[in-house]
């Protein structure tokens, strides 16, 4: 097994591993090593079935049954389906996931750990995931904010509704998220520590921190947008574009992630996607 750090502050690329194949217990610690050192692993050229994902995703946590069940692989159901595909007018898939900055289940109390994507169809243009590294956005931040940050807690929203930061687009959305909104919000750290690594990162997104908890919004707004733009800086974004076949898995302790669009409706994407549980941010 090759693995080839990316020119920017975080991210790899892993060669000569065979994601179908029982993998040694060497090789298994060596990728959970790299999987905390670079956040994101890119394998490129995986010929995998569902069963492989699910069963490669388990080293890395208890995978969840996530989304509705029309929207899983039916002998498969911890794999869910990433598409703009249609079927006798019905989506196939889950439809504009992750368009806006997030980390993956941050309004639930135990969010997701590790996610993998899985590329099976590709638009002719667009199409691509983005990540952000978030321990790099929380060192670069003022002696001062980071002071001012660190015992606050955001509050993260499920439903969109409750966010003006970001809008609803998938079909039938509105109704889907007001019935999330009398789900409670959740408050983590806004300074989260690695469980692993002790590193801290910038524990906050666009698409589900809609608060700060204690703070009026006149204070908590304004001091949420300055942390929303440090995120996005160039410096510490990687942009993945597909190919057919690549697998590409990601750290959501310290990675934050979109999906940045940019394809026609007819123009097919299609990923398959596993995630796994974490535990409580502290
Ligand atoms: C996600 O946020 O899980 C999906 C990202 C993508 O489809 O690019």
């Amino acid at each position: 097994m090759k693995i080839q750090k990316l020119s920017g502050t975080f991210g790899a690329e892993v060669a000569d591993i065979d994601l179908k194949e029982q993998l040694s217990e060497d090789d298994l610690e060596v990728l959970k090593q790299a999987f905390v050192d670079h956040q994101v692993l890119i394998f490129h050229d995986q010929q995998i079935e569902p069963h492989h994902q699910l069963a490669f995703s388990k080293h890395f946590g208890p995978v969840q049954k996530l989304y509705a069940e029309e929207h899983r692989i039916p002998d498969c159901p911890e794999v869910v389906v990433l598409t703009n595909e249609m079927s006798d007018g019905k989506p196939v898939g889950v439809v504009a996931a992750g368009d806006y900055w997030h980390s993956d289940l941050s309004p639930n109390k135990t969010p997701g750990l590790a996610t993998f994507l899985y590329a099976r169809k590709l638009p002719s243009e667009g199409g691509d995931t983005e990540f952000a590294d978030m321990h790099a956005a929380y060192d670069a931040l003022p002696n001062e904010t980071k002071k001012q940050i660190e015992n606050l807690r955001g509050l993260h929203a499920i439903s969109k509704l409750k966010n003006p930061r970001v809008e609803v687009t998938r079909p039938g959305g509105t109704e889907y998220y007001k019935k999330q909104n009398s789900i409670p919000d959740q408050a983590h750290p806004m300074v989260r520590t690695h469980p692993v690594t002790g590193r801290k990162s910038l524990y906050v997104s666009l698409r589900f921190t809609i608060g700060i908890e204690g703070m009026d919004d006149a204070k908590a707004q304004p001091l949420l947008d300055e942390l929303f733009d440090q995120q996005v800086k160039s410096e510490f974004i990687y942009r993945h574009k597909w190919q057919i076949d690549d697998l590409v898995m990601w750290d959501n302790r310290s990675v934050n992630h979109r999906a940045s669009g940019g394809y026609d409706i007819g123009d097919i994407r299609r990923i398959h996607r596993t995630s796994t549980l974490g535990d409580e941010p502290f």
